[in-house]
């Protein structure tokens, strides 16, 4: 069954963006000159993706109006190629919102989702993780689903120094970019971790992830974690691993969202020179 279906949540607190994220929803601060969440649902339509379904807390609305075809003024209509795209992408996906009214973590986000997945195998892309290359990771992974019918996850060989705040997964190779996932360790100490493989915000999942996720445990912090589940799943049915070699960024923090804004404004034609001498280069 191809996959048509992409969840993209939102509806987190954004505790490491305070205080701007009290105002602003965290995809909505832009990465050089676009927000995360543009990226997210670009990918997910390149990807040929039919339904996009947004899930964000109230007074996110600003995602809507973001969405929205129109300018509020015609003065600025005789330029934006953003807003080319923007009209590109309405024309292309159907978005959707469905709201989560507590911010009861990651799992109980996608669980707000299951009528509308309604018994389908989908996909979710956390716009915290920039993957920018050529390749869509997911249309990737959803390849890898299809061929294989076992939920796929993305990962990525990281440096050693990172492995203390992600997830990483102990796994073997079965063929060039696919693992089978043997075990995950949230957060490990460096000398703990199973292999230099971390999670990435990218999932292709079986529907079953709800009945599973519907069992699951408060974990950290109180909240219904994805990770939790899929590590029930890894144990029941087993679940795949899918490695890339794309550039991406943790834009879920300031210093990553810096970064990330810098490799976008580099690719800038009309700014790389200013670019460049202001860093000395
Ligand atoms: P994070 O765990 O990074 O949390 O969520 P956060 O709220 O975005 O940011 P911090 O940690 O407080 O700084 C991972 C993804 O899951 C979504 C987030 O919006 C983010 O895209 N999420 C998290 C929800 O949609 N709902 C939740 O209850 C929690």
């Amino acid at each position: 069954m191809d996959i048509t279906k992409v969840i993209i949540p939102v509806a987190g607190l954004g505790t490491r963006f305070l205080p701007v994220t009290k105002s602003i929803p965290k995809a909505m601060i832009p990465i050089f000159d676009t927000p995360s969440i543009h990226y997210a649902v670009k990918e997910a339509m390149i990807a040929g993706m039919k339904e996009v379904i947004i899930v964000m807390s109230r007074g996110q609305e600003a995602i809507i109006e973001y969405f929205n075809n129109s300018l509020k003024s015609d003065r600025n209509s005789n330029y934006n190629q953003k807003m080319d795209e923007i009209s590109y992408i309405n024309n292309n996906v159907s978005l959707n919102i469905v709201y989560q009214d507590n911010p009861r973590g990651l799992g109980d986000a996608i669980l707000q989702c299951k009528d509308i997945i309604n018994g389908e195998p989908f996909g979710v892309i956390l716009p915290d993780d920039l993957i920018l290359g050529n390749n869509s990771i997911i249309s990737e992974m959803s390849k890898v689903y299809t061929q294989k019918k076992s939920s796929v996850i993305a990962i990525k060989k990281v440096p050693s120094i990172l492995l203390p705040n992600l997830g990483v997964v102990d796994a073997k190779r079965i063929e060039s970019k696919v693992y089978e996932i043997l075990n995950m360790v949230e957060k490990p100490k460096i000398e703990d971790a199973p292999s230099d493989l971390a999670i990435i915000g990218r999932y292709i999942l079986h529907y079953e992830i709800f009945e599973t996720l519907e069992k699951t445990n408060l974990g950290i912090n109180g909240e219904i974690q994805l990770t939790d589940a899929i590590d029930s799943l890894i144990k029941d049915i087993g679940v795949l691993g899918y490695q890339f070699p794309e550039v991406h960024f943790d834009v879920g923090t300031p210093l990553g969202l810096l970064k990330a804004s810098i490799h976008q404004s580099m690719k800038n034609e009309e700014f790389i020179d200013d670019i460049k001498s202001f860093f000395k280069f």
